[in-house]
């Protein structure tokens, strides 16, 4: 049984034996007081000490998009049979009148012991606030201070069902603000006029402005060429100037736009310094249903924002809900996917599909004192992998996760050994060392 006794104590951490990059050679890294305080070889023993046996030392994943109020909720009162965004939306609805303040911190705490198992400690959560009681919302606040210690929990107050065209709409993303949302949320594709989606972007705005908050809008998630919410996001954002503060989710159309308008709009969204978060999981099952073949991809133009300075993320959206049944809270999943649908497979683009559930996600969040250097946040994760394209690859569970300059979660390597000759073979999955 593992030794949990230094995980909730405070007091200076020491791992030893770790890569911090899979250029350079081991070091030790002594925490304290919730830093990194010391990066460097041989550093003096303290007295809590984890020997990290050479696993890859990197900063905690962030999942810059996820919705907790409905993780854990697929299969209840029905499932999803058709798999379509349309029924997972119906069933969503169906499941709301269900909802309760202890059934949601039950589902959210959980999938947030998922999330930290994965290593992720930093999470950005839409929340719906299309409900006359904000119950959701009132039941993630709790959450939310409560593992303050731990996990940085932001909250958006998302209007799922529209704000124009849902009744009290607009009174209830004031009042999400004003009870402690993080975030001002948005829906402009899916109000019923484009008028009143451009209307869902202003309010947007205008309650950032008064709350001093920043924004993350679903913006343009739908295969409709002539969803084109976006550009009015880009030019809020440098008439408020408010860059870097405002992300655009999803954003799927671009993926359906003509060349000629992606080209511009790439343009202004980098001028304007807004965020994107790409969602594959999701997109990549939910988008392209209305098409026969060739079938779209149902996501936004990952490689050519990225190629344009754009800070893209990738939010893992949905974790076993009406609208994905599948998940695991697994970042590293989604960089995989991202990498995949986005065809970020050259040796530079592997590395920005990491940076999206890393630095990238962070800019995102705007978390301070974020990365492996001294001074930085005691918030890691350590995989047994000798790179990070490798932990994409495989998809391990970290081996330790701290966070805080506490040890959070433990996950004990798996070994496979293959025996078809005399003695069994362990198997490694890395490249044979004459690749290296
Ligand atoms: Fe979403």
């Amino acid at each position: 049984m593992w030794d949990w006794s230094h995980s909730q104590e405070s007091g200076p951490l020491l791992i030893k034996n770790v890569h911090v990059s899979a250029a350079d050679g081991l070091v030790d890294v002594l925490m304290d007081d919730g830093l990194i305080a010391k990066i460097g070889p041989s550093l003096t023993s303290v007295n809590h000490v984890i020997d990290a046996e050479g696993a890859l030392m990197v900063p905690a994943l962030v999942d810059p998009h996820v919705h907790m109020d409905a993780v854990l909720t697929e299969g209840f009162p029905e499932p999803n049979r058709s798999g379509t965004l349309l029924e997972g939306i119906e069933r969503w609805s169906q499941r709301k009148a269900y909802l309760t303040e202890e059934d949601i911190i039950s589902r959210a705490e959980e999938g947030i012991r998922w999330h930290i198992g994965h290593g992720v400690l930093k999470i950005r959560s839409h929340v719906d606030v299309c409900d006359p009681n904000l119950t959701a919302l009132k039941a993630l606040i709790k959450v939310r201070e409560k593992i303050r210690p731990w996990v940085t929990l932001q909250l958006v107050a998302f209007p799922q069902d529209g704000v124009y065209c849902f009744p009290d709409g607009p009174e209830l993303m004031e009042e999400a603000m004003r009870l402690g949302a993080d975030v001002v949320g948005g829906i402009p594709h899916y109000e019923w006029t484009r008028e009143d989606g451009i209307r869902n972007v202003e309010l947007a705005f205008s309650l950032a402005e008064k709350y001093g908050k920043p924004i993350d809008i679903h913006c343009d998630e739908t295969d409709d060429e002539h969803s084109r919410f976006l550009e009015t996001v880009a030019n809020l954002t440098r008439l408020y100037q408010m860059a870097g503060k405002v992300t655009a989710s999803h954003t799927t159309a671009m993926g359906s736009y003509n060349d000629a308008y992606a080209f511009k709009l790439i343009r202004i969204l980098s001028k304007a310094g807004v965020n994107i978060v790409a969602n594959p999981l999701d997109n990549v099952v939910l988008q392209g249903r209305f098409d026969t073949y060739p079938k779209r991809r149902g996501m936004t133009r990952v490689k050519e924002l990225m190629t344009a300075g754009v800070t893209v993320a990738a939010g893992h959206d949905s974790i076993m809900d009406p609208w994905y049944p599948l998940g695991t809270a697994s970042q590293l999943f989604v960089a995989s996917m991202l990498a995949h649908v986005g065809q970020l497979t050259g040796v530079e683009e592997l590395h920005w599909a990491f940076d999206s559930i890393t630095g990238a996600g962070a800019k995102v969040m705007e978390l301070p004192a974020y990365g492996i250097s001294e001074g930085s946040r005691a918030d890691v994760a350590l995989f047994d992998v000798p790179t990070t394209t490798d932990a994409i690859r495989l998809i391990p569970r970290p081996h330790f996760v701290i966070a805080n300059g506490m040890l959070v979660a433990k996950t004990p390597v798996a070994t496979t050994e293959v025996w078809w000759e005399q003695e069994p073979k362990a198997v490694s999955y890395l490249r044979p060392e004459s690749n290296l």
